[in-house]
């Protein structure tokens, strides 16, 4: 979460390349933005930076108006996702020390910030923001240049600025050093400096990429937007920092030692795809689902034996993801159990770390994820790891952290996602494990066959007339405060990934259940007219879910059922494909697309970038 983005070298275009960088970042977080630059015009030593920032998500193009267009061959920028201090321009980063000659931007949370800030506010330094990342700049300040309460309540003009750069009482450098070593939590920072020519970053959890062009050096959450300029990129590894300036250098934290870099060769591709005549990212990659499943079935036989062979030949095997990905893993476990008789287990990421105490030498750890940037995945796997378990990732992009941790990469292939909501990631995660399971028991042709009447299945939901009935239905429940959504077994997974499409894209409160636990207590929230979908694949679970939609049926709720065949208990029904366990991916599709149409049902404007959220997220 938080995207970053600076550049310092040759050209003295600085604001729009780092502008242009922070727009490829925008997945990251969308609530507000910033860019500091040195303004190449000045030639006094005591400089301040220049930083603009703005609530909301980065304009097409920076206005014309803007101060930042200046000359500058230096600058840093920000998109937010808030963790400290609401969404307001004072908390946009970067953030700034009392003389403003240092600006930070910062991926992560602080666990001591609080601590920090009374200690530096005692020392006389004022701060604007609630975030936790502000006490940066003052902390390497104040390191740089202790001082006195009266210094700086008094007016911070350009004499007072040099005077206390000519005081300095250590380097830029060694504050920033110092500095993050006194921060606890997993935390990115890149900070500048006005009077140095040096972007400093340092790091501890969040992914930062360095990337080494011809006189310029590139830093970036990820290394997309930095591929444009240069192929030669670091990935900084946790507890390191890098100096760029005149020279690269790169420290081991704590203490400051010197290594050697190692420079990664890029080649693999960064799509930025665009919307073409859909109005919004997420249709788009609504549309481009029956490709993603085709793919798998016709391409997808060599990653699928290996992926098979590891589980066949590991000494028990965990899977896990986060929210989406999680219940590709869930499914998962029912299409693992079912097929292939295998006991695969599956936690969502943030609690792994609660049960992986038997994992040893011999366990298989299968993350799922689309940006494989999790931190609540990357986290446990890199511990997996340590106590020498094999990883296989599945995940969409090529170089992100799971993707360089794991032992055995499986792309996705579904292609660029941009829609922060998960829906094509979660058609190729599924049909990857389907393929898999049936390649377990050497029957890989069956899968192929599914995934290929699924595709074709999705083909015919995304006709006009069908989505036009998934419109009106949408039109019709558009006022529910709730929904609730019932499966059994594979369709139980269904239950609440369609749930979550609901509620993130549309806002409406939506939970799935599993059939059985509905006289548990779930039937209680069952009111008239409440709208509740049935989730019925022709397996051995239809009898049983039809019952379960009776019950509801019967205390007044509205039964809309989605699966191939129709019952007199459903007052709407949309049919999907019957294809064995790949019945599911058909019955996704209704379910992303009623979603979408609720959200805009309902007016909602943006789909593809839902409020609070972001497309990684690496905060835990
Ligand atoms: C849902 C969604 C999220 C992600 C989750 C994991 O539409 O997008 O629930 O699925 O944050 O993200 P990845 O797959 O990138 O690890």
């Amino acid at each position: 979460m938080c995207g970053i983005f600076g550049y310092i070298g040759k050209k003295t275009n600085a604001t729009e390349i780092v502008f242009g960088g922070l727009k490829t970042l925008e997945y990251r977080g969308y609530d507000s933005w910033g860019i500091a630059i040195k303004d190449q015009r000045s030639k006094i030593k005591d400089q301040r930076l220049i930083v603009e920032k703005e609530t909301g998500k980065l304009p097409n193009a920076l206005p014309k108006s803007s101060i930042l267009n200046l000359q500058s061959s230096l600058a840093i920028g920000h998109t937010r996702w808030a963790t400290h201090g609401g969404v307001t321009v004072a908390n946009a980063h970067p953030h700034l020390d009392c003389f403003k000659q240092i600006a930070v931007v910062h991926n992560g949370i602080i666990e001591n910030f609080q601590e920090l800030k009374k200690k530096l506010a005692k020392q006389g330094h004022i701060f604007h923001s609630q975030t936790d990342t502000e006490i940066v700049p003052h902390l390497i300040e104040e390191i740089m240049n202790p001082s006195s309460l009266s210094e700086r309540s008094e007016s911070k003009g350009e004499n007072q600025t040099s005077l206390r750069q000519a005081q300095a009482k250590k380097e830029f450098t060694t504050a920033v050093r110092e500095a993050f070593n006194q921060l606890q939590g997993m935390n990115a920072i890149v900070a500048a400096y006005a009077p140095s020519n040096e972007i400093i970053a340092a790091k501890n959890g969040s992914p930062l990429a360095v990337g080494i062009g011809k006189d310029e050096l590139f830093i970036a959450s990820d290394a997309s937007g930095i591929s444009e300029y240069t192929k030669d990129v670091i990935f900084l590894a946790d507890h390191q920092m890098i100096i760029l300036g005149e020279k690269l250098k790169l420290l081991k934290l704590p203490n400051g030692k010197a290594i050697k870099p190692e420079i990664t060769k890029l080649t693999w591709h960064f799509e930025n795809t665009e919307k073409g005549n859909y109005p919004h990212f997420i249709l788009k990659e609504i549309h481009e689902q029956p490709n993603v499943i085709k793919h798998i079935a016709l391409a997808y036989s060599d990653e699928a034996k290996k992926l098979a062979k590891l589980i066949k030949k590991a000494f028990g095997t965990f899977m896990l993801g986060c929210g989406t990905a999680s219940y590709a893993g869930l499914a998962g476990t029912y299409l693992f159990s079912s097929i292939a008789r295998k006991h695969i287990n599956f936690t969502i990421g943030s609690e792994f770390k609660y049960l992986e105490d038997y994992v040893q030498k011999g366990t298989l750890v299968i993350p799922i994820s689309q940006s494989g940037e999790t931190i609540d995945v990357v986290e446990p796997v890199e511990k997996a790891r340590k106590k020498g378990a094999t990883i296989a990732a599945l995940v969409n992009v090529p170089g992100s952290t799971l993707y360089r941790q794991a032992d055995h990469k499986f792309l996705l292939g579904a292609g660029q996602e941009k829609a922060v909501v998960a829906t094509k990631s979660f058609m190729s995660m599924f049909s990857i494990l389907f393929l898999t399971a049936y390649t377990i028991i050497d029957k890989p042709q069956d899968a192929k066959k599914q995934l290929l009447i699924a595709a074709e299945n999705i083909n015919m939901i995304l006709k006009d007339k069908n989505k036009a009935k998934i419109k009106k239905l949408a039109e019709e429940i558009k006022k529910s405060e709730h929904i609730y959504l019932l499966g059994r077994g594979l369709a139980y997974a269904t239950a609440l990934e369609a749930a979550l499409k609901i509620k993130e894209t549309s806002y409406v409160h939506a939970e799935g259940f599993a059939g059985g636990e509905l006289k548990h207590g779930v039937i209680a929230l069952i009111e008239k007219a409440t709208p509740c979908i049935i989730f019925a694949p022709d397996d051995d679970t239809y009898e049983e879910i039809i019952s379960n939609a009776q019950e509801v049926k019967a205390r007044g709720g509205f039964i809309i059922g989605i699966g191939p065949k129709n019952n007199e208990v459903f007052d709407r029904f949309i049919q999907t494909a019957s294809c064995r366990e790949a019945t599911l991916l058909g019955q996704i599709a209704v379910a992303q697309l009623l979603a979408y149409y609720l959200a805009l049902a309902r007016g909602i404007k943006d789909p593809d970038k839902p409020r609070n959220l972001a497309k990684s997220v690496t905060v835990k």
